[in-house]
């Protein structure tokens, strides 16, 4: 079968994930690639590792780059650092102020402060980006390749984590605010509080969109092995605990049943694991994509992936070929 629904015009934001190594930036980069044909397509690393540029065998880096051979395809590789970077110098005064009026900070000690990298803020300041690219609204699709389980989990849980930190500020302000009106007698709304109110509104259209089916969705890639299928699970799991429930997996590095004895046998070690996958993701539509003989890069190697991706009138000569069918 082959994925499905990821022409719906509503559906803006596509996110790959899965265990380390099954599969997910070939996905992204094949489906990225695929849709581009009819929609303008921005196709997002998150991985600091990123590697969609090997795949597609363009540099790309934290700036958009339109992609040469694909008229509707653009690319950006996040590099979380500079994303939060880029988000302190915007909002370099509202931050020291919220520094200096809530806490007993010097100036120096507030530099620092600003200087110093805050567990969890750069998958934070990641989604931050994709979501700034999606208001902007340039394009129809946005397909996000992620780093291994763990990476994307917290990818998803970000907008908790600024949320989290939104509330302590708030606390911090409430209590100058207090502060103020007892000597002053009024407290007028100043640009600390806009810049926090602004946050608070961003964490709630990352969560509108991320638990909105129709506008995003996620896509496990798994391969026939039990430790990406535990992992996957999990995953699954974690993913539901957010309020994000994915509709359909990709089973990657399937091998053909025919062949050597070596594929003979490799098919017969993965016959157990598919139907553990048939039965643990029922409720999943799943895609099967066969392992190809060379690595998946570069032009013609993402155009067959795109066919056991999205199907289509050459899928069954392709899987014959490939499986020996
Ligand atoms: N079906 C396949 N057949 C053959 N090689 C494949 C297949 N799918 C992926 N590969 C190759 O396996 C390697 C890992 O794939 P890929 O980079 O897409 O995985 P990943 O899940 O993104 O890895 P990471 O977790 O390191 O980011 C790459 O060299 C890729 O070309
Ligand atoms: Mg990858």
């Amino acid at each position: 079968m082959a994925l499905t629904g990821l022409e719906n015009n509503d559906l803006k934001l596509i996110i790959f994930g899965g265990k380390g190594g099954v599969g997910k930036t070939s996905c992204a980069v094949a489906t990225a690639q695929a849709l581009s044909e009819n929609f303008k397509t921005l196709l997002i690393s998150t991985d600091p590792a990123h590697s969609i540029s090997d795949c597609l065998e363009q540099p790309i880096g934290f700036n958009v780059v339109k992609m040469t051979g694909y008229p509707n395809l653009s690319a950006i590789e996040v590099v979380a650092d500079q994303a939060l970077s880029r988000f302190i110098a915007e909002n370099l005064a509202e931050l020291k102020k919220l520094l200096d009026t809530s806490t007993n900070l010097d100036t120096q000690d507030i530099e620092e402060m600003l200087s110093l990298s805050i567990p969890g803020i750069d998958e934070v300041m990641s989604f931050k980006t994709i979501i700034d690219f999606i208001e902007e609204g340039w394009y129809d699709k946005y397909v996000v390749d992620t780093a291994p389980t763990g990476h994307a989990l917290r990818l998803i849980s970000s907008p908790k984590l600024l949320d989290e930190w939104i509330k302590v500020a708030a606390r911090m302000r409430w209590k100058y605010r207090y502060m103020i009106t007892s000597f002053a007698g009024t407290y007028e709304q100043d640009s600390v509080d806009t810049f926090l109110l602004n946050l608070k509104k961003m964490v709630k259209r990352i969560e509108n969109i991320l638990r909105d089916n129709t506008k995003c969705e996620f896509i496990p890639v798994c391969i026939p092995e039990s430790m990406a299928i535990t992992e996957t699970a999990r995953l699954l799991a974690e993913l539901g605990l957010s309020g994000i429930i994915p509709k359909q997996i990709i089973v990657n590095n399937v091998m053909s049943s025919e062949g050597c004895d070596f594929c003979i046998r490799r098919k017969a070690s993965q016959r157990p694991h598919l139907a553990e996958i048939h039965q643990i993701f029922s409720d999943l539509h799943e895609t099967e994509v066969p392992v190809f003989a060379e690595e998946i890069k570069g032009r013609e190697a993402l155009l067959q992936l795109k066919i056991f991706l999205f199907g289509g009138p050459d899928l069954v000569r392709m899987t014959r070929e490939f499986m020996h069918v």
